[in-house]
């Protein structure tokens, strides 16, 4: 290998060493693979964990060793010479612990520098994968639950972008169902002249849509005749289908304006997208005798559920499910993911499932979890207010993202401002400031969280220049900038000329810690 190749995470590296003493050790067990681990500190930096396995293996078959001991002491006497190497020693029952020369972990350090953080970047067994995230519904506000899921699914994307698999990162806007019937025929009930007007008359979406199911739930002529609209649309009627689209695009202007903000991509094709695929997804379904009639819908059965999955409705309709499975159809035969990836809160987790094992009872994917194409479901918990209840804002309304992104934002200016920055800095260099720093927090703090457990929101907690935040990190990174800055060199040339020593322990500790970053990056991603 050239010096620019990469070659492994350390883990990995360690794993080839061992692998090859492990075939010196016992020629005759071709298919025992090393099992490396992190170990105690106190003992070494990492440990090969076959001595005991092997033994339980061989032991009564005429093998000359005596106990995993000896097995582990043939392993460390085994391995190959390596610089990587300082030392060994074998623990307990023949565990084999290493620790790492300080000279390798300080020359692997200044090759990361030199050639790049992204010379580390894992592999991953997959060339594309699908991540189904944001998601948000139209004509509703997105909430804070869509701001996890972005928050999420665009980290998740960024790390396998990072590791070199083709992402497509997937907006299923929820732009199909029976509430368009509502939304429309309210359109052109109160609005006559919608066509000219429909950004005034809808710009209050969350208004809009409150007031049209207010008319829907109260009156009975309007819900019939909304009931009407939505065959009308389905069925593709001019009139019905602008006016959805007009709903739609407006909706969609929010959403942008909360993603520009994020710096996050996405692009939508939304449930509306995957209808047309719906009956021959159902078509294929049914054929491998998976769908049964139940109470006047169809539905599927599936093993250990109370409740089987409808996918299509006692009125005929289709559903989210039968929307799903269309979709995943898609996503494995048009556009040949290996990985797709659904990121919603915790409490759609059933609906996920039940789709999953119809899916692999259809033959589309395998039964081996372990085996690609395969689903994951990403969920998330519940982000909750001071008071411990799902986060809303004064009244029972539910926060508006755009509402809170800004606050984020003013709070971290005033703080510049109070600590003198007006004077010092353009107002631009200001904003800017306060978008990456506020933006940056919200992020962290989400990300920083148990992905599964509820979170509280909490801007002081988040804001906060010390402990585990976003501000304390950009702080860090600034003041490396500015130690750069008065060595007066570039960073290029540090490169260049500057060696890396490792002479304190912490030292040491740091180095050794930046070489895990692609195990993590790898740990993280699967
Ligand atoms: N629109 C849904 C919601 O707001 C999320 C969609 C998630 N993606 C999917 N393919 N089901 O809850």
């Amino acid at each position: 290998a050239t010096d620019e190749e990469y070659t492994g995470s350390l883990k990995q590296q360690l794993a080839k060493l061992f692998e090859a003493s492990l075939r010196a050790t016992v020629p005759n067990e071709l298919d025992v693979e090393p099992l490396i681990a992190a170990c105690n500190p106190r003992f070494g930096d990492y440990q090969c964990n076959n001595a005991m396995s092997l033994w339980t293996k061989i032991k009564g078959k005429g093998t000359e060793f005596t106990g995993p001991q000896p097995i582990g002491r043939a392993i460390m006497k085994n391995l190959p010479a390596s610089e990587m190497i300082e030392s060994c020693t074998i623990a307990g029952p023949g565990f084999v612990n290493v620790v790492l020369s300080k000279q390798w972990i300080a020359k692997s350090v200044q090759k990361m520098l030199v050639y790049g953080i992204e010379t580390w970047a894992p592999k991953l067994p997959i060339k594309r994968a699908i991540v189904d995230f944001s998601s948000p519904n139209i004509a509703k506000e997105m909430h804070v639950g869509h701001l996890r899921s972005t928050i999420i699914g665009d980290t998740l994307a960024r790390m396998l972008e990072f590791s070199n698999v083709e992402v497509l990162r997937r907006n299923h806007v929820g732009d199909w169902g029976t509430q368009f019937g509502m939304l429309i025929e309210y359109l052109f009930e109160m609005f006559p002249d919608w066509e000219v007007i429909s950004d005034q008359a809808i710009g209050d979406l969350e208004a809009f849509y409150k007031a049209s199911k207010q008319k829907f739930d109260t009156d009975p002529g309007f819900k019939e005749r909304a009931q009407q609209a939505v065959v009308s649309l389905q069925g593709g009627e001019g009139k019905y289908r602008k006016a959805w689209a007009q709903i739609c695009e407006i909706s969609r202007r929010g959403y942008e304006r909360v993603y520009q903000r994020l710096g996050v991509q996405l692009e939508e094709k939304g449930e509306s997208f995957y209808n047309p695929y719906i009956p021959g997804a159902l078509e294929a379904l049914s054929n491998k005798g998976l769908i049964e009639e139940s109470e006047g819908a169809r539905v599927i059965f599936i093993e250990g559920k109370n409740i089987p999955l409808i996918v299509v409705k006692k009125d005929g309709g289709y559903n989210y499910a039968s929307t799903d499975l269309a979709a995943l159809q898609y996503r494995l035969n048009e556009e040949k993911a290996d990985w797709i990836i659904y990121v919603t809160d915790v409490g759609q987790r059933e609906h996920f499932e039940m789709f999953f094992t119809a899916a692999k009872r259809a033959g589309w994917l395998p039964a081996d979890d372990n085996m690609y194409p395969k689903t994951s479901h990403v969920g998330f918990g519940l982000v909750l207010g001071e008071d411990g209840k799902r986060f809303r804002t004064r009244s029972t309304e539910v926060v508006k993202l755009v509402d809170l992104l800004d606050e984020a934002k003013s709070r971290c200016k005033a703080v510049l401002i109070e600590r003198g920055k007006a004077n010092e800095w353009t107002e631009e260099e200001l904003e800017q400031t306060a978008e990456a720093v506020g933006y940056g927090a919200v992020k962290y703090a989400d990300l920083k969280n148990n992905r599964l457990t509820n979170y509280t929101f909490n801007f002081d907690q988040m804001l906060n220049d010390k402990g585990n935040t976003a501000v304390y990190l950009l702080y860090a990174h600034a003041r490396i900038c500015s130690i750069i800055r008065k060595s007066g060199k570039n960073l290029e040339e540090l490169k260049k000329t500057g060696k890396i020593e490792l002479a304190h322990p912490d030292e040491r500790v740091l180095g050794f810690h930046l070489l895990q970053f692609a195990e993590i990056v790898e740990e993280a991603c699967t």
